[in-house]
């Protein structure tokens, strides 16, 4: 190392021990002091230290510097109001159930094959007369006009640039009509009921003629869910709510539900003021019935379905498909990964119905493990979300992309050309 080369690499060395970055990194002081020592094995030592610190620290300043998806949620963090983020990230209790979804993957192991010619493959699926180059569906998420001031619509621009399947949300800031123009294409529409029939069936039918291959009835909040990180979020956020939730966020099944409570929710305001038909109870099997015979000719999915009995049931009724959901650990706290009980699911539909799985999803091999486990498609809630609150539409974009890159990766790492090709044989309980 020349005179002057040592010199500007010790003053180097000397701004960078300076720099508030790496305190607010939590560095050593000792790992400080080392970087302008004359040790030489020690200074290289303490850099690594500082080059791991600075990374730590840093967040990705555009879209398409992400390596995969958990890159945008510290992102979207900075940018989404206190109260807003607690609302995505919240489970239920103390949010374990979260925590059991991503679990649940690491619970099984991929097994390769080799040899195969997998210069050419195709990833994609086709869902009720439509094909999408993968198997990844953006789920229902409400109120996304929380995260980004265009919400739904730049989840629709991303949905249509990468070809995504996007399922709206009865709860979401933007309507059907207007997802669906944005999307140049179908969407599915998620209804959560109303407790008035005559409502339920208006807004079901309004999804109908905009244009939405099926209705995704949600089943898994019926009782209510225990929100504790969300309410301390709200409680932590010092702007006054109620400049925009009037009488507060509408949730499934809630009554009197005004116009001017729902004026971000467009799903749920203009219907006819039909005389009300109450509903007796919560939805039973009998509500499926009503959907299929009165109401619609979309096709009919339940999502929140984790067991064989109920998966039975469904096929018994009509059902045209499942989603395989624990709400993203937002239901009941019950600490099954949705991954574990997709087999038993599988085994109650046998082929006959699509299902679709959905919680903690966020690799490629995430993906490829519920194909192999019999799943349709997977989808997706939080990450896109992350993408969206971090750079609109482009982070939208990016995280599609990314998880297509994996899962296409992952497939031909696996020797599996296409969807048909994965099955059981690929993966085995991890020991
Ligand atoms: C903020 C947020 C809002 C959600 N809103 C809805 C909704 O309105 N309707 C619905 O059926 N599911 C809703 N879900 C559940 C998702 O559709 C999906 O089941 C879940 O997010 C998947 O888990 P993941 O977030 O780990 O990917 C929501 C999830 C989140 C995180």
């Amino acid at each position: 190392m020349t005179d002057t080369t040592a010199a500007s690499r010790r003053n180097f060395l000397g701004f960078l021990a300076g720099s508030p970055l790496l305190m607010a990194a939590g560095l050593d002081r000792h790992v400080l002091k080392d970087l302008t020592g004359s040790n030489a094995r020690r200074t290289a030592a303490a850099l690594t230290e500082a080059q791991k610190a600075m990374q730590d620290a840093s967040l990705i300043s555009k879209a398409s510097q992400a390596l995969n998806v958990f890159d945008f949620e510290p992102v979207a963090k900075k940018n989404v109001p206190v109260a807003h983020w607690a609302y995505m990230a919240t489970g239920t209790d103390d949010d374990a159930t979260i925590k059991a979804n991503r679990e649940g993957f690491d619970r099984w192991s991929l097994k390769p094959r080799r040899l195969v010619d997998v210069s050419k493959i195709d990833a994609s699926v086709t869902l009720y007369g439509h094909k999408y180059p993968t198997p990844i569906v953006i789920n229902p998420v409400g109120s996304q006009k929380a995260f980004h001031p265009e919400g739904e619509l730049a989840v629709a621009r991303a949905a249509k640039a990468k070809n995504h399947l996007q399922v709206l949300s009865t709860v979401a800031t933007t309507s059907i009509e207007d997802i669906i123009a944005a999307r140049g294409g179908t969407a599915w529409f998620q209804l959560y009921h109303q407790t008035d029939w005559a409502l339920t069936k208006q807004m079901v039918q309004r999804a109908e003629k905009a244009g939405a291959a099926a209705v995704v009835f949600t089943v898994d909040l019926n009782g209510g869910s225990n929100r504790e990180t969300m309410i301390r979020g709200a409680r932590a956020d010092t702007r006054t709510c109620t400049n925009c939730h009037a009488g507060g966020a509408p949730i499934p099944g809630m009554q009197g539900v005004s116009d001017r409570d729902n004026r971000r929710k467009p799903n749920l305001v203009g219907y006819r003021d039909d005389p009300p038909i109450p509903e007796v109870g919560t939805p039973t099997w009998e509500f499926i019935d009503r959907l299929k015979q009165t109401v619609t000719t979309m096709k009919v999915m339940v999502k929140g379905i984790v067991t064989q009995e109920d998966a039975e049931l469904a096929v018994a009724r009509g059902v045209d498909g499942l989603f395989v959901s624990n709400h993203g650990g937002r239901a009941e706290n019950s600490l099954r990964a949705t991954i574990t009980s997709l087999p038993e699911v599988i085994a109650g539909t046998q082929g006959r119905i699509t299902v679709v799985c959905d919680g903690g999803f966020r690799r490629g091999t995430d993906v490829f493990k519920a194909m192999a486990l019999g799943a349709n498609s997977a989808g997706i809630g939080r990450p896109y979300i992350w993408g969206l609150g971090a750079f609109g539409q482009e982070g939208v974009e990016m995280v599609l992309q990314l998880l297509r890159k994996e899962f296409e990766l992952v497939m031909k790492q696996m020797g599996t050309v296409n969807i048909a090709a994965i099955d059981r044989r690929y993966i085995t309980p991890r020991v």
